[in-house]
């Protein structure tokens, strides 16, 4: 029996994450504590919500007593935390919100494990304080390939298509770069994690993963967003020349790889999670466009024209590439989902779940959860 905390498990990756410890460990008791932001949506969990080994707590990790208390009444031993703010452009017009959450609320979480962990006789033994960190915080990589070359390492999921766009990857030992006010909070909150296990010996893991896509995303992401969008005919607003590189992982293979980690990982170590996957994001639009297109019966490409060039993000990072070798060597993870049949799957669900994206787009659900909530 375990007793483990999901933070942020009504967004996007904390959903799959939740959903996978529900179903494949019966005997854990798993509590996701959210706030439901505008992020957060318990829609997301309607398959699994009734389970007797899950519960959902609304609460705002920044309260510290709150969380404190929780980890008592519900015997923590484990925390798995997601909860941040994550969108980069908001990050831009409100960087108060994203200190906040991110570093503060993190380091609520950090001292309310240590408080009540301390407090056990058995203290740190069997416990964990896994963080959920970003590619980002690693700053940007330089585009020595525009073309591309053939990657130098791959996985049996990217084998196919893989392209690198420079010879340099982000490794584990890199020093902190980062550029946007998200990712200068996550790096915050990555400190204060580590500077909890060097200190007081807190047992922490810290994992940092690149660019995730799949169903369940808030749809100002660029491929839930994308999709909608054309869909509805709507313009496509690509930032700047759309040359900017990421690497793409599907949501379920992070999820994966982060029950692994916790279950495996070594303390006080930190591991690169990535899709061994870069692309342009100029190229994933022109798939993106024909691959809905095809579902919609539409002439395959004939929405192009949507495609709409507009201001570059201010600090846009141009290329995200990860080297996620340690954790292939040391635990054996790699992605299993090949690139296309992902993308292929995740424009499916998303035109089969117009509901869900109206749900979202319209603010319905908010006010929803707001009256049900304010009703208790
Ligand atoms: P998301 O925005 O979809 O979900 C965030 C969740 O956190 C929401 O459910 C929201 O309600 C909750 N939340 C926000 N503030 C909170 C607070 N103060 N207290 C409690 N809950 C709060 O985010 P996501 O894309 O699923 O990302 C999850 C985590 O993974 C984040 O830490 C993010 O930095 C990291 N990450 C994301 C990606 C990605 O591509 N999406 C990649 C690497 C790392
Ligand atoms: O790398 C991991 C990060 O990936 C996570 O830590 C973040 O939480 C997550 O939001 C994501 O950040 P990005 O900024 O890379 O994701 P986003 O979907 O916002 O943008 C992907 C790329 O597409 C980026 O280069 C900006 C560009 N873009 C985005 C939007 C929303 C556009 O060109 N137009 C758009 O409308």
């Amino acid at each position: 029996m375990r007793s483990i905390i999901i933070t942020g498990g009504a967004g996007f990756i904390g959903s799959h994450v939740v959903r996978l410890f529900v179903n494949k460990y019966p005997d854990y008791r798993i509590i996701n504590l959210d706030k439901l932001t505008y992020a957060g949506n318990l829609a997301n969990l309607s398959d699994i919500e009734n389970r007797p080994n899950y519960k959902f707590v609304r609460m705002d990790i920044c309260d510290f007593d709150g969380v404190l208390k929780l980890m008592q009444t519900e015997h923590v031993d484990g925390i798995i935390h997601l909860a941040a703010e994550s969108h980069v452009d908001r990050s831009i017009k409100d960087p108060f919100t994203f200190a906040q959450t991110n570093v503060m609320g993190t380091l609520s979480l950090l001292q309310a494990a240590k408080l009540y962990w301390e407090s056990l006789p058995e203290r740190y033994e069997g416990k964990r304080f896994y963080h959920i960190s970003t590619d980002e915080v690693y700053g940007a990589l330089e585009m020595t390939h525009p073309e591309g070359i053939p990657a130098p390492f791959s996985t049996k999921s990217s084998a196919v298509t893989h392209l690198a766009y420079g010879e340099k990857f982000f490794t584990e030992d890199l020093k902190y770069q980062p550029h946007s006010p998200y990712s200068a909070s996550k790096a915050g909150s990555d400190h204060f994690v580590r500077a909890f296990h060097d200190t007081y010996g807190l047992p922490t893991i810290v994992t940092n993963c690149s660019n995730n896509y799949g169903p369940y995303q808030f749809p100002e992401k660029l491929i839930p967003l994308f999709i909608n969008n054309i869909r509805h005919r709507k313009p496509l607003p690509v930032y700047g020349k759309g040359e900017n590189v990421r690497d793409w992982l599907y949501v379920e293979d992070h999820a994966r790889a982060i029950d692994l980690i916790f279950h495996a990982g070594r303390v006080a170590e930190t591991y690169n999670i990535g899709g061994f996957n870069e692309w342009k994001n100029i190229d994933i639009v022109r798939v993106l466009i024909k691959t809905t297109d095809r579902l919609l019966d539409r002439r395959e490409g004939e929405d192009m024209d949507l495609i709409t060039y507009v201001t570059d993000r201010a600090g846009h990072d141009l290329r995200y590439a990860i080297d996620s070798r340690k954790l292939q060597r040391e635990l054996g993870w790699e992605p299993l989902l090949q690139f296309e049949e992902g993308i292929e799957k995740t424009v499916r669900w998303y035109l089969d779940n117009q509901a869900w994206l109206d749900n979202v787009t319209s603010g319905d659900y908010q006010r929803y959860y707001e009256q049900m909530y304010s009703s208790r």
